[in-house]
Parts: C-alpha cells; sequence; structure tokens
C-alpha cells in the first residue's frame, strides 16, 4: 500500500490525482483486490484484512483530498500567474495614426467655406465630355483642352481633370442661388515632382440673381480665405484665362518662406500661385439653362497647399505610403 500514498504525494495534477483515485478506489482497484481476498482468509484474519484495509481506506481518501487541494491551489496560482499583466513592464511606444497631409490640408480648406455657409457638393469620378469640358465653355477641339491632359475611355468617357464638373452637374439640378464647393480627386497625365497622376482640387460657385455677384465679393472671400489658411500674406490678383469664367485671374500670395524677398520656391518672384478664380462665364450659364444670373467660381489644388503648408519639397512622396515621411505629420 505504501506504493500508493507515494504516488499520492507525487502527484502533479489534479488530473494525475484522478487516475491514481481510479486505480485504488475504482471497481478494480487495489481496494477491490484486496478486500476479495478476503473470500479465502480465516475468520480471524478476515477481521484483521478488514480493520487494515478500512484503515488505509480512510487514510487514502484523506491523502487524496488534502493532495488535491494542494493541486487545486497551485493549478489556480500558476493560471493567475500566466494571465496577469505586467504593469510595471516598459511597453514598446504606441502608436497613433494621423490624417495624411493632404486630407489635414483638405479639411481645412473645408472648414472655411463651411463657416462661410457654402454647401458640399460632390460628383463622379468617371464623367462625361460634357460635364468636364463642353458645358464649361471648353468645346471640342478647343486648344484649352490641352492644358488637362486628359486619361480617356471609350464613348466620351474620361477621368474628371478637374472639379469644376460638379459646379455644372450641381447648377443642372438645383436652382440659384448656390453656393457650394466640391473637393475631391481629380486626375491627368502627369508626374514630375510638383505633379501625380491623381490630386485633389476644392471648387467654389457662388450664383444669385443678375448684378448681385461682382469680382469684389470674390476677392473678399478668397483674401480671407488665404489668409485664414497661410496667416499674415499678401495677395494678389493676376489676369488670366480660363474658358469657364470671364474675366479670369491667377491668386498669389507673397512667398512664405522669404515673405516676398524672393528665393529658391517662389523662383525669386516674391509670390506663390495658389488658385484661378473669375466670374462665370455667360456661356457656362447658358449650357445649364440659368438666365438672369451672376457668378464667381474657383479652383485649387489641395497638394500645392500642402506642399507650401509643410515645406514637403517632392509631392510623389505624399503618395508613396512612407511612413517615415508620414509619421512628420502626426
Ligand atoms: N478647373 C481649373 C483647373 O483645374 C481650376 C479653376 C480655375 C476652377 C478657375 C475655376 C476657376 O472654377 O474659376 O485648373
Amino acid at each position: 500500500m505504501k506504493e500508493w500514498y507515494d504516488a499520492i504525494q507525487n502527484a502533479q495534477s489534479v488530473e494525475k490525482l484522478e487516475e491514481i483515485r481510479v486505480s485504488v478506489f475504482g471497481k478494480k482497484g487495489v481496494l477491490a483486490l484486496e478486500f476479495a481476498k478476503m473470500k479465502t482468509a480465516t475468520d480471524e484474519e478476515k477481521a484483521q484484512i478488514a480493520k487494515d484495509l478500512n484503515t488505509h481506506k480512510s487514510a487514502l481518501t484523506n491523502e487524496l483530498m488534502q493532495r488535491k487541494i494542494t493541486l487545486q491551489t497551485l493549478e489556480l496560482q500558476e493560471a493567475m500567474r500566466a494571465s496577469a499583466i505586467d504593469v510595471s513592464l516598459f511597453s514598446s511606444k504606441s502608436q497613433s495614426g494621423a490624417l495624411h497631409p493632404v486630407m489635414e490640408t483638405m479639411d481645412k480648406i473645408i472648414e472655411y467655406f463651411t463657416a462661410m455657409n457654402f454647401d458640399i457638393k460632390t460628383g463622379p469620378m468617371v464623367e462625361n465630355d460634357f460635364y468636364n469640358f463642353e458645358a464649361l465653355n471648353l468645346p471640342k477641339y478647343h486648344p484649352a483642352r490641352d492644358m488637362q491632359d486628359t486619361f480617356y475611355f471609350k464613348d466620351e468617357m474620361l477621368l474628371r481633370t478637374h472639379t469644376s464638373p460638379v459646379q455644372i452637374r450641381t447648377m443642372m439640378s438645383t436652382k440659384p442661388p448656390i453656393r457650394m464647393i466640391a473637393p475631391g480627386a481629380v486626375f491627368r497625365r502627369d508626374y514630375d515632382i510638383t505633379h501625380t497622376p491623381m490630386f485633389h482640387q476644392v471648387e467654389g460657385l457662388l450664383v444669385d440673381e443678375e448684378g448681385i455677384v461682382s469680382f469684389a465679393n470674390l476677392k473678399f472671400i478668397l483674401e480671407n480665405f488665404l489668409k485664414y489658411m497661410f496667416g499674415d500674406v499678401e495677395v494678389r490678383f493676376r489676369p488670366s484665362f480660363f474658358p469657364f469664367t470671364e474675366p479670369s485671374a491667377e491668386v498669389d500670395i507673397s512667398c512664405i518662406f522669404c515673405k516676398g524677398c524672393g528665393c529658391r520656391v517662389c523662383s525669386k518672384t516674391g509670390w506663390l500661385e495658389v488658385l484661378g478664380c473669375g466670374i462665370v462665364d455667360p456661356n457656362v450659364f447658358k449650357a445649364v439653362g440659368y438666365k438672369n444670373v451672376s457668378g464667381y467660381a474657383f479652383g485649387l489644388g489641395v497638394e500645392r497647399f500642402a506642399m507650401l503648408i509643410h515645406q514637403i519639397g517632392d509631392l510623389r512622396s505624399l503618395f508613396e505610403g512612407d511612413i517615415k515621411l508620414l509619421e512628420q505629420f502626426q
């Protein structure tokens, strides 16, 4: 019997202990076998065997119970140790995400114009010739189409080259007055340090009754906007040409790097071109069936703004998914 006491003491798991219990107390267990031997014993021996066996029986039961409690306690402690969190350990630096600089710039632009009561409008990126060109006073074979290196599909479909088609879609689906901006991705066959085939623009359009909207209104809102984006800069309007506006202007800010003294970024001019604008051309209103209205429009490239704000040299780096670069904007 001694070996069973040892076995109980040496059992290392509750599971092993259960095996031992079955071997000792089971129907074919050691005790049952020992009791069976009584059949062939004399009456005197029987009394002694029964006494001995009953003593072992209760002693082993006791041992089993004690050992089980000990093992259960150990197993519980082990489980608690294994699942414990060591709050004193150094953690690896947690990584928080951040907005992409282009989206952050886009948000700031949107913030300004929504505060000025402009609605946000969107349109499809796969456009047709009518919305992207024709209705914007860019008839077929117009030389100004060349400025926009277009990706064409079949059947007059194309990837929109600017967000200006959203002007047309909005005017054709709503009545004036209109006060909208259209942020979104646009596409051109272009790739160098200041151009990527996909980039973002924000288009703006304001339309009201004839004679109400003036170039002075346009100047006011854009000057204010550019000061909001770039701080204390000077703003100048330069006559330019866009088919959808007449008169048209390009807008410059005084160089934010050299404060207008002339540096590499502004090509020694002291000015940085940042957007295009103008008074909506009557041909555009004709194309959408608007009569007796006046309006202004403007369009800007979001990447250009982000590059200037964050002093990014190569626009392409923004779209290479380089974590090292993007982390700087957290
Ligand atoms: N659509 C022009 C472009 O992509 C930007 C633009 C210029 C939009 C003048 C306008 C505008 O609405 O009036 O280059």
